[in-house]
C-alpha cells in the first residue's frame, strides 16, 4: 500500500495538532522505559510518544483489520465519514512511525496483548475502547503488567456524565478499589494515574525530565 492509498482524501481533522498539544501528559513517565499504546488509530500519538519518551521498547497495539474492513464509528472527519479502511489506518501507522527505533507493532486486542506478555511495563496509554465497561474490565490487566513506579495515562478524561465520561467514572472507581492517584487529569482530556505513594520516578513541574517544553 502507498502512502497515496492511505490518503485517498483530503485530510480536515486535525490529528497532528491534537496529538501535539496532548504531549504534556508524557511528562509523568520516565524516559527510556517499555511502555505500549493501545489504540493506535494512524499514528499520530504514537510518533509523539516516540519522539518525546524515547523508549527503549513502544508496543504499539491495535486490531485494525481484526475489527472489519471499517471502524464503522459514524460519520465525521476523523474516519472521513467512514471512508477509512483499518487497512489504511494500519498503513498509515507504520508509514508514520518506520523511523522509530524499537518499537513492535501489535495487530491485536490490547487483552490479548497482555494476557501473552511477559515483561514488565513503565507506561501504557490507554486510548482504545472507551466504554466504561471495556475500562473497567481494561484497568486491572494493565495494573498486573505494571512495572513499579510506572504510569498508565490516557485520553478521553471526561468529567461530565452528560457527556461522554465513561473513560473518567472507570478510572475515578479503578484509582479508589485498587489504591491509585490521579497524578494528573484535564488539559485535553489527558489523564494520569499511578499506585498511590508509587514514586520511583516523579516528574515535577519544571524539572528537566522532558526535553521539550510545553
Ligand atoms: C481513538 S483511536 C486511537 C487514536 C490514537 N491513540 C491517536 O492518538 O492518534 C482508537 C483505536 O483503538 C483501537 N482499538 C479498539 N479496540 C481495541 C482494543 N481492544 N485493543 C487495542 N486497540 C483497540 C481502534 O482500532 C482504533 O484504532
Amino acid at each position: 500500500m502507498t502512502v497515496a492509498d492511505c490518503f485517498p482524501h483530503e485530510d480536515k481533522f486535525p490529528h497532528e495538532e491534537i496529538a501535539e498539544r496532548r504531549k504534556w501528559i508524557l511528562r509523568y513517565a520516565k524516559k527510556g522505559g517499555v511502555g505500549a499504546e493501545f489504540g493506535v488509530f494512524r499514528g499520530h500519538f504514537s510518533a509523539v510518544i516516540g519522539r518525546v519518551l524515547k523508549p527503549k521498547k513502544l508496543y504499539l497495539v491495535d486490531p485494525w483489520e481484526k475489527l472489519g474492513e471499517r471502524f464503522n464509528w459514524g460519520n465525521g472527519n476523523y474516519t472521513n465519514n467512514n471512508q477509512l479502511t483499518t487497512a489504511q489506518a494500519k498503513a498509515d501507522a507504520l508509514r508514520r512511525t518506520q523511523h522509530l527505533d524499537n518499537i513492535e507493532i501489535i495487530e491485536d486486542f490490547e487483552e490479548n496483548f497482555l494476557t501473552s506478555l511477559t515483561e514488565k511495563l513503565d507506561f501504557v496509554y490507554l486510548d482504545s475502547s472507551h466504554h466504561y465497561d471495556d475500562v473497567v474490565r481494561t484497568l486491572p490487566m494493565i495494573d498486573k503488567a505494571l512495572a513499579k513506579g510506572g504510569v498508565i495515562f490516557g485520553d478521553d478524561w471526561y468529567s461530565n456524565p452528560k457527556h461522554y465520561s465513561g473513560v473518567c467514572r472507570a478510572v475515578n472507581e479503578f484509582v479508589k478499589k485498587a489504591d491509585y492517584e490521579i497524578v494528573a487529569a484535564g488539559y485535553d482530556a489527558q489523564f494520569c494515574i499511578r499506585r498511590a505513594g508509587d514514586i520511583e520516578y516523579t516528574h515535577q513541574f519544571g524539572t528537566p525530565a522532558l526535553d521539550e517544553k510545553f
